[in-house]
């Protein structure tokens, strides 16, 4: 079942999604945790840090990283996980895990990163983030909803949002390994979080359109425990959204 949060601001679905996150770690230290990277999750990382819970037996999974950034750059998922989650909240830097990148074979790494995953007894909360075009991590249209993590081609339109963490849209990669839409979907629980009236458009067809390839978001209303937590500009077109 998909339940629709609609809260006033950033802010406050920042609040509400470290609650729900902060009751599970408190129920169980060593959950796991997937983590989104892109703005979106950054007041709910904020939001749990503030509450000062420990969380070094907690592990976690990012949900993607960019093929052909040299090492430590800054926009590499595996630095803005340190930056923004791992060091703000405690993690333990050993428990984090991000696609491994940097190898010969990002194929073989994709395969090697769902099968941690596996190994780590699933996700049990996957924090996700929508694209405008209804990407779910490098989930672009078109991708099977029962893929597993593998290397994505991304679009231009995702090429286009994310220029802004880079120096120049030409910087930003073309290639990700990125958990697959089958990957996302066996995740106990999925926390999708949409602020800002870009984020409408996509939101409203995952949750009342067709299910199906060309909109991933869409693979969250199989879920058995989907949540979603939006403002009221993204929720805006939702036609049977919960009122705030
Ligand atoms: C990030 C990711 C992406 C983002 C999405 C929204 O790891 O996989 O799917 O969640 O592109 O990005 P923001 O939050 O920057 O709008």
């Amino acid at each position: 079942m998909t339940h629709v949060v609609v809260v006033r601001d950033e802010r406050e679905g920042g609040e509400a999604a470290a609650a729900i996150i902060a009751d599970r770690i408190e129920a169980r230290p060593d959950t796991v945790l997937g983590i989104a990277t892109g703005s979106t999750p950054l007041t709910t990382w904020a939001a749990l840090a503030e509450r000062g819970l420990d969380l070094s037996r907690t592990r976690a999974f990012a949900l993607d990283e960019y093929l052909g950034l040299p090492p430590g750059h800054p926009q590499s998922f595996e630095a803005v996980v340190a930056r923004e989650v791992t060091a703000p909240l405690g993690l333990d830097p050993a428990l984090v895990q991000v696609p491994a990148a940097n190898g010969d074979d990002p194929d073989l790494a994709a395969s090697q990163y769902e099968r941690s995953i596996v190994a780590a007894g699933g996700i049990d909360v996957q924090v996700l983030g929508i694209g405008r075009n209804g990407h779910l991590a490098f989930n672009e249209p078109g991708t099977p909803l029962d893929a597993p993590t593998h290397v994505a081609v991304l679009s231009a339109a995702t090429r286009s949002d994310n220029a802004r963490f880079f120096g120049a849209p030409d910087e930003v990669p073309t290639r990700a390994i990125t958990q697959g839409l089958g990957t996302i979907a066996r995740a106990g629980t999925l926390l999708l979080l949409a602020f800002g009236s870009r984020k409408a458009t996509a939101l409203a067809a995952a949750l009342e359109g067709p299910i199906g390839a060309p909109l991933p978001a869409s693979v969250i209303r199989r879920h058995p425990d989907a949540i979603v937590i939006a403002d009221t500009d993204a929720a805006a077109l939702i036609a049977k959204r919960v009122p705030a």
